[in-house]
């Protein structure tokens, strides 16, 4: 008896299939309801009492190597099924393609970019690490400026000073430096400054600079420009214009646009006054033209910039500046369908 169960044994794991028909036909022979172990099972009981042990033992043995057999036999086949054809089953459905999506940030920057490119500016960008000159100096803040205060600096060297671009002005002292009048161009680009990060303010940003120089440009030319850009961009068509200050421009206004009070559910977006400032603006100082090698008795000219993300949070709603670098996947999904 216990010698035919050993026969078993060496029969079942010497047995071998190529179909999953195969397989199951052996499974039903050994393991199923009305199989060979379930039949060994019953005659247990008329065993001697003394052989019980190792004849129960044996029976495990036989029962453990037919199920081993059956699970391998059916990997083996399943991994065959799948290496057989490249294209395997023609009728399965594709599998989907993800689509990426944009970063709010390049949304907004190239919307920007696509504005004032209908009317004749340019692109043109500079570097992120720059030197006293183009950030500071040439930008009519000499050294020791009080006005220097206005933008905390990240140094990198002192002496001669490299530093971190604090605002992408630097870029248009570099283009005036290399390009004659007239001059249309707008330069996008990452800035930073030494600041605490809370939900409004971060220590990177992005910001787009614009800067128009020709023979006879006025603040009437800038204004106009400016309402463009916000009729274009926001839909909105009443802007105001603060007397303010900057030392690259005189005069210097800060500029606002009527947001009105019908988004106004939490007294964040406009204080209340349906007005909401967008960015700096002014006529460029006849001091930096000339350290721009630009004859300010010939020519003048405007310059303008604002902060891409303070737009993209205008546009989209989104609550928090820091949303814009944590790169999680559930806020930037929400912007597949834009282009
Ligand atoms: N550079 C200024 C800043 O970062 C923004 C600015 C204001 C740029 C007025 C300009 C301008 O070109 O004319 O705060």
């Amino acid at each position: 008896m216990l010698d035919k169960v050993k026969e078993l044994i060496t029969e079942v794991e010497s047995f071998n299939a190529t179909t999953a028909n195969e397989i199951e036909t052996f499974r039903i022979k050994y393991l199923g309801s009305k199989g060979i172990i379930k039949d060994l099972f019953t005659e247990f009981k008329n065993v001697p009492n003394e052989q019980k042990k190792e004849f129960g033992q044996t029976i495990n043995l036989l029962k453990n190597s037919a199920e081993n057999k059956v699970t391998t036999l059916k990997e083996v086949i399943e991994n065959a099924v799948e290496e057989k054809g490249v294209y395997g089953d023609l009728t399965r459905p594709s599998e989907p393609i993800e689509l990426g999506s944009r970063h709010p940030i390049s949304l907004v920057k190239n919307q920007i970019i696509e504005v004032f490119n209908r009317i004749g500016f340019t692109v043109s960008e500079g570097p992120e690490i720059e030197d006293d000159w183009h950030n500071f100096t040439a930008l009519n803040l000499p050294e020791y400026h009080p006005a220097r205060d206005m933008q905390d600096t990240f140094f990198i060297e002192k002496n001669p000073d490299t530093l971190l671009r604090t605002h992408t002005s630097s870029v248009q002292v570099r283009y005036m430096e290399q390009n004659e009048p007239p001059i249309r161009t707008i330069s996008p680009g990452r800035v930073f400054r030494n600041e605490d990060i809370s939900a409004r303010a971060h220590c990177i940003f992005h910001q787009v600079e614009g800067l128009y120089i020709d023979t006879d440009v006025s603040f009437a030319d800038l204004k106009q420009t400016l309402l463009y850009f916000t009729k274009e961009m926001f839909g909105k068509s009443k802007i105001r214009l603060r007397p303010s200050y900057f030392p690259f421009t005189e005069p210097s206004a800060e500029v606002d646009i009527y947001w009105g009070l019908e988004t106004e559910t939490d007294y964040r977006i406009t204080k209340g006054t349906g007005w909401l400032e967008i960015m700096g603006c002014g006529m460029v100082d006849p001091n930096v033209l000339k350290n721009c090698n630009i004859d300010p008795t010939k020519y003048s000219g405007y310059a303008f910039g604002m902060g891409i993300e303070r737009i993209a949070m205008l546009l989209y709603q989104i609550p928090d500046i820091r949303m814009f670098y944590e790169n999680d996947v559930r806020f930037l999904e929400q912007f597949k369908s834009v282009i």
